[in-house]
């Protein structure tokens, strides 16, 4: 039986939750492998939303969630969302959560250098969530991060808070911000550690295991592939690795595990944060998009730009996120409009491309390529077969296809768990 890998084809916000959560019901265990509590999951279930950052959704539906060492752990944010969705009913435990105990931890340290240097980066800002993923990113291949191992040995933590402090105290201090005390710092993790390390253990270990068994495993992306720290639009991206190859090396696990890589992208697009965006709306249009798609982030709140789908920009998703399959999300929110346009490529400087080139002023200067294409009147929303469907909201996914060369075979209709059309299982072989 084939594993299923997730993960985002344009800038986040695709609706991974609700696609995360169905295909979690019929796996055995749910692996974070990047990304720290920037991510925000919504998931509906009856009548109970819940909001996930940091914990894999598959806890939502009683499945083991795991936690993998290439995510970044924030403690406090951690426990405090245990909290908030036992709250709400469910039961996490360390027999359903287990983390990484190899994973780097995000300390007060990292969000407060992640906010100085945001303010002092002013227009040229990145827009970042503010939470610390960036510095705790820096700490783990700069070999100074205090990892989640590191709770249970206080001597340890000792020493490693002095090399971490002498480099933050001093970035801190230049820009202008409060420093930290190591005392304060160390008795705050020491107070954490019997609340962490209950969950604690090495992952790579249990995820051989859960092969051996032939267990289902299901690998859940945060952000996406635009955002990836190395196939984004850099600068304008988070500290990670978005792209399915990082499933692999951010739970500890074989590359063949990965299994069926299924990318998620919205029927349009929208980006919170800055950076380039050549399909953005300023207009309407963009505002209709914004307002039918309650399109507000899940962390921070912020309103999200929106535009058209751009075909070019999924394309090169699909190829450096090895996406195999497309799961098209929020169909409906186009329903109703005359006409839709899709990017197939960019103008720069009057040289036309088929995709994003690297250069960050040669992305800020790309201008989209469109193709118009017939909207339909009647509704999709709450749609579960082609039949359906309208005729052209069908010619409209046929062409998505065709452009992103990739099949899209899972189509959402609505938030609606069972409002989804499946083409194919992801889970089979
Ligand atoms: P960071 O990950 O907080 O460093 O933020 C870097 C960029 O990634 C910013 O543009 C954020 O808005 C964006 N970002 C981070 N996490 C998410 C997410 O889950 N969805 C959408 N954008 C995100």
């Amino acid at each position: 039986m084939a594993n299923v890998t997730i993960i985002g084809a344009q800038w986040g916000d695709e609706g991974k939750g609700k696609v995360v959560d169905w295909l979690a019901s019929r796996a055995d265990i749910v692996v974070r492998f990047q990304g720290g509590h920037n991510a925000g999951h919504t998931l509906v279930v009856g009548n109970q939303t819940y909001k996930l950052s940091l914990l894999p959704s598959g806890l939502v539906r009683g499945k083991l969630g795991l936690i993998g060492n290439g995510v970044v752990i924030d403690p406090v944010a951690l426990l405090a969302e245990i909290d908030r969705i036992r709250a709400q009913g469910l039961s996490i435990t360390p027999e359903t959560l287990r983390i990484a105990d190899n994973a780097p931890l995000i300390l007060p340290v990292h969000a407060a250098l992640d906010r100085a240097r945001e303010a002092a980066r002013g227009e040229r800002r990145i827009g970042t969530t503010g939470r610390g993923i960036g510095p705790a990113y820096e700490d783990k291949v700069a070999r100074r991060a205090i990892r989640v191992c590191d709770l249970a040995e206080p001597d340890t933590l000792d020493w490693r808070l002095d090399e971490l402090l002498l480099h933050h105290n001093t970035l801190l201090a230049g820009l202008g911000a409060p420093t930290f005390e190591k005392a304060t710092l160390l008795a705050d993790l020491l107070a954490l550690a019997p609340r962490i390390l209950p969950y604690a253990e090495p992952i790579w270990e249990r995820l051989a295991q859960a092969r051996h068994e032939n267990a289902r495993i299901l690998f859940e992306g945060a952000q996406a592939v635009m955002l990836d720290v190395d196939h984004g639009t850099y600068p304008f991206v988070t500290s990670s690795n978005t792209v399915a190859g990082q499933a692999a090396a951010g739970a500890g696990i074989g590359p063949d595990a990965v299994g069926r890589v299924l990318g998620i992208a919205k029927a349009y697009c929208t980006r919170v944060g800055s950076g380039p965006f050549p399909t953005e709306l300023h207009d309407a249009t963009g505002q209709l998009l914004g307002e039918r798609g309650h399109e507000f982030g899940t962390v921070t709140g912020r309103p999200r730009r929106c535009g058209w789908f751009d075909a070019a920009l999924v394309r090169q998703a699909v190829k450096v996120g090895g996406i195999q399959g497309l799961a098209l999300t929020k169909l409906d929110v186009l329903d109703g409009l005359p006409a839709l346009k899709i990017g197939v490529g960019y103008r720069i400087n009057g040289v036309t491309s088929r995709h994003l080139p690297s250069g960050a002023r040669a992305q800020a200067q790309a201008e989209p390529i469109f193709e118009t294409i017939e909207g339909w009147t009647s509704s999709t929303r709450g749609a579960r077969s082609y039949a359906e469907l309208p005729a052209q909201a069908i010619k409209y996914v046929r062409r998505i296809e065709e452009l992103v060369e990739c099949p899209v075979t899972l189509l959402s209709t609505s938030p609606e768990r069972d409002d989804t059309i499946l083409m194919q299982d992801p889970f089979s072989d």
